[in-house]
């Protein structure tokens, strides 16, 4: 039987598993899940000895366990390097889940639940491609080490740290990851760039404790009012970020690269329909295209304090907060960007507030040439499991681990994503369409059967 055959007729139990995978509420950023993120873990390395690696590790960290696994077994063949992540975004609110998060359920051709697209269901695709190449060949075709972490969604803390400390282990000719999107339904796409990510919290304090709004209201500074008033002091009338000093390091992107971006078949359309906004904001002098994978941003996450109980509460609070965050493009330097931020939060700030200023997370952007033989590799398998060549995009999302695994090891990153961008993925509703999972796994296995001969 062949492997396109072997991989058919087992989609019924492909997706029954996948589903016991997304049952596990491994939601990272919240304590009351720890024990469910470890079991997350647990699930990740029994599936890897399923599928043949006599190698299987939990490595213990100071937040959530890495998976790290390997099978070496193809001397002479290239090592290539699986990178994935096992934990999930919250699912709240949870009142917006058409069926419950943790419940997956499919509906019109789709997979419903949290983790299906982002990134439980991509990692599976690769599980179930190299179980399908260890059962049809009794071993796999290359040498595979692999590394599914559990702490993606909260920024990879561990993970630089493991990297630093076992560089030896995790060396491999190639990185490949399947964490992005598809440029559009029937369009596969390897991604070559993502932005990178500074996450912020601000806290700042005016009067000492919280006063009646009528007893001293007109007299004192009100410290939502102010941070209102800076946030909308950071973008000036053409959308572009009021920090001095942010754009200075940005590399101009070639005019060619610019223009194959705004070739790509990509759809305002489409793009308009998943937003669904009455109007739209974006950097003066960029297409839509290249405002979100080519332009720095700054985005205002959250922002609290003061009274949003029921009914009204005539009060001004002593403190006001929010989180923000900076996505960061080459060649900026997420260090040198996170100082400038602070330093005009702060001249803009009016000596009335004391502020409080904390850097949560730091990320590199990244982007890379695809000239490497394994991306016309890559091309030719997404070929035989989508019927269409693919395209070579760029995404506005980070992934952490990319920048630092082709930081280390110089080696190609071969980002193939079966995510689409409509997917809602941190969401309520996300889902994979089932074509994309399970083209995905055909795909895959033709990949890794073709990096024998790399
Ligand atoms: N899979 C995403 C990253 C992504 C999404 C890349 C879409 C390309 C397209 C990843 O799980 C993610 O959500 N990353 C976070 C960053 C992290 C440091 C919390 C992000 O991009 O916000
Ligand atoms: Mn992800
Ligand atoms: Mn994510």
């Amino acid at each position: 039987m062949n492997l396109a055959e072997y991989i058919d007729g087992r989609r019924d139990e492909h997706l029954a598993e996948l589903c016991s995978f997304l049952r596990i509420p491994s939601v990272s950023a919240k304590t009351e899940h720890k024990q469910d993120v470890e079991r997350g873990a647990r699930w990740v390395a029994d599936s890897l000895r399923n599928a043949g690696f006599k190698t299987v590790e939990i490595v213990p960290t100071n937040l959530h366990p890495l998976v790290y696994a390997e099978s070496l077994e193809a001397p002479g063949k290239p090592t290539v390097l699986f990178y994935g992540h096992y934990d999930v975004q919250p699912a709240e609110p949870l009142e917006l889940w058409t069926t419950p998060a943790f419940e997956p359920a499919v509906r019109d051709g789709n997979l419903f639940g949290r983790g299906t697209a982002d990134d439980k269901g991509q990692v599976h695709i690769h599980l179930k491609a190299l179980e399908s190449l260890q059962k049809i060949n009794g071993k796999l075709p290359v040498n595979v080490k692999v590394l599914i972490e559990g702490e993606e969604e909260v920024g990879s803390v561990s993970l630089w740290s493991y990297v630093q400390k076992n560089k030896e282990k995790l060396k491999a000719d190639a990185l490949l990851v399947s964490d992005t999107s598809m440029l559009a339904k029937g369009v596969p796409s390897i991604t070559y760039g993502l932005r990178g990510l500074n996450y912020y919290q601000i806290e700042l304090t005016g009067p000492a404790r919280d006063l009646h709004s009528g007893v001293y209201g007109g007299a004192v500074p009100n410290p939502l009012t102010i941070l209102a008033e800076l946030f909308a002091k950071l973008h000036d009338k053409n959308s572009r970020v009021n920090v001095p000093g942010f754009y200075d390091s940005v590399a101009t992107v070639s005019k060619a690269e610019r223009k194959a971006l705004n070739a790509l078949p990509w759809k305002r359309k489409e793009f308009e329909k998943a937003v669904g906004a009455p109007g739209y904001f974006g950097e003066k002098g960029y297409t839509i295209v290249e405002q979100l994978w080519t332009r720095p941003t700054l985005e205002l996450n959250g922002i609290w304090g003061g009274y949003t109980g029921e009914g009204a509460k005539t009060v001004i609070p002593s403190k006001a907060y929010a989180k923000f965050s900076t996505r960061l493009v080459p060649d900026q330097d997420p260090h040198k960007i996170a100082k400038l931020v602070e330093k005009q939060v702060r001249k803009l700030l009016p000596d009335t507030v004391t502020c409080k200023f904390e850097v949560l997370s730091t990320g590199k952007p990244w982007s890379a040439s695809f000239q490497a033989p394994i991306f016309k590799k890559a091309q030719s398998a997404l070929e035989k499991g989508f019927g269409k060549k693919a395209v070579f995009i760029r995404e506005g999302g980070s992934i952490p681990f990319v920048t630092q695994m082709h930081d280390t090891f110089k080696v190609p990153c071969v980002l193939i994503g079966f995510g689409l961008p409509d997917e809602n993925a941190h969401a309520p509703d996300e889902h994979i369409a089932l074509e994309n999972y399970f083209g995905g796994i055909k795909a895959i296995a033709h990949f890794y059967a073709d990096l024998a001969t790399l």
